[in-house]
């Protein structure tokens, strides 16, 4: 191998490895930055909600009153989705669905959930992996979400 080519062969196995090895990137991806590529298209920037189409998650108010339940909260439906009716600050959501996001890494879920939990609504709840790992093997119901929330 001359020189040039060897250069070449370098480079090439370090891209490689680079781009084969897990989570080296992922690692650097903060909840906010997976929160807008995984929830706000739906949600809006930071949350704000998308008045017709989802829920504003920068709601103090519900996670206040969810307090730690709010953890078990976030994890159902991150992983179950959700569906049926919905009111925030007078507003309806009921045209649509949520999808279930079970096909995002579950590290990265908790990270979503601290950022929406502690940095939008400064609740000091907080799923773990675990509990992701074992809601998206069993999912709660949408009727038992909705008990969950509808607690006082
Ligand atoms: C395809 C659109 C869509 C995506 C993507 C989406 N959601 Fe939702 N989400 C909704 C809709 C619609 C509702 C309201 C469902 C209803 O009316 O029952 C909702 C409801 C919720 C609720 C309940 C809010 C409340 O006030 O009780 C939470 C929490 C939530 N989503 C979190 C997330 C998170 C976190 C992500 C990203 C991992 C996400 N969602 C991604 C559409 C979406």
């Amino acid at each position: 191998m001359n020189n040039r080519k060897h250069f070449r062969h370098v480079v090439a196995s370090a891209l490689v490895l680079l781009t084969t090895t897990p989570n080296i990137w992922a690692a650097e991806v903060s909840g906010a930055d997976l929160f807008t590529n995984t929830c706000a298209a739906c949600h809006g920037d930071a949350g704000v909600g998308i008045p017709g189409l989802a829920p504003p998650l920068q709601n103090a108010e519900l996670w206040q009153r969810l307090g730690s339940k709010g953890n078990e909260y976030i994890a159902g439906v991150m992983t179950a989705g959700l569906s049926g009716t919905i009111t925030v600050d007078g507003i309806k959501y009921q045209a649509m669905v949520m999808p279930p996001q079970s096909m995002v890494e579950s590290e990265e879920l908790v990270k979503i959930a601290e950022y929406v939990l502690t940095t939008l609504n400064g609740s000091d709840a907080l799923p773990d992996v675990v509990l992701i790992d074992k809601l998206k093997a069993t999912p709660l119901s949408h009727k038992e979400l909705r008990a969950i929330r509808e607690q006082k």
